[in-house]
């Protein structure tokens, strides 16, 4: 794992900003894994300023989705679908085709997790897989559990991330299930970036990097990929010793 600390999420927006920016112009045709929550925004943010002063086109990537919530309508204002077109999708040139999104809204999940790992298959696989990371060391919605999962399945969602992300449901009740990418799926993706800020994911990074690789601490998994870049601020880079 290579490991760059820089002084806050501002920086890392921009460092992280301009490697997509590049990544995207060197390869107009890629395929991105897509994250949602706090911690990508000044990234995403950094990559539509970059498309509005005509730096780089979306015409051709096709971009795929961590996970969904479960039992909550796609134009829910909640909706990771929502988010992704709020955040970045609206704001640059990408074919809605090829969006690709988990449906927390099926009957059948093994059936829509066949059908997300065959989509991404029939593009070539992951090329670049933006993650963020639970307090609890989730990636994705893969939360601490007794195996690392494969494919994309659905998942009960831990009191710790209920906690972190009902702050976003204040007129309604959050879901408390979502489809998630499973951990065999992100770890087939051919590089792997993870960002994380805030104090709060201290402990997470620590484990991540530091610690063993166990389905406790699922983010630890990634110790066994050979491209993975983590991008920390001070503060969640304060627990490492090494
Ligand atoms: C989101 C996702 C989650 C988040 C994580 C951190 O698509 O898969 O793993 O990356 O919960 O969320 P924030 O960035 O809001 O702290």
């Amino acid at each position: 794992m290579k490991v760059i600390v820089l002084e806050n999420a501002a920086q890392i927006g921009e460092e992280l900003g301009k490697f997509y920016v590049d990544f995207i112009n060197e390869n107009p045709s890629c395929v991105l894994g897509l994250a949602t929550g706090a911690t990508p925004v000044p990234t995403y943010n950094y990559i539509t300023k970059a498309y509005a002063d005509g730096k780089v086109s979306f015409k051709n990537v096709s971009t795929f989705n961590l996970d969904e919530y479960c039992d909550l309508p796609k134009d829910n204002k909640n909706s990771y679908y929502t988010f992704m077109f709020q955040n970045l999708f609206s704001h640059v040139d990408i074919d809605p085709a090829n969006v690709g999104f988990l449906d927390g809204n099926v009957t059948d999940y093994d059936a829509e997790s066949k059908r997300y790992a065959e989509a991404i298959k029939a593009k070539g696989g992951i090329d670049v897989q933006l993650l963020g990371i639970g307090h609890n060391g989730h990636i994705a919605f893969n939360e601490p559990a007794d195996e690392f999962t494969d494919e994309a399945f659905r998942v009960t969602l831990s009191e710790s991330t209920i906690n972190a992300n009902s702050i976003y449901f204040d007129d309604a009740p959050m879901p408390r299930y979502a489809m998630t990418m499973g951990i065999g799926s992100i770890m087939r993706s051919k590089k792997i970036v993870l960002v994380a800020t805030g104090a709060g994911k201290a402990q997470a990074i620590k484990g991540m990097i530091e610690g063993e690789v166990t389905p406790q601490l699922p983010a630890s998994i990634l110790q066994n990929h050979d491209d993975v870049v983590v991008y920390l601020d001070k503060d969640a880079a304060s627990l490492l010793t090494k």
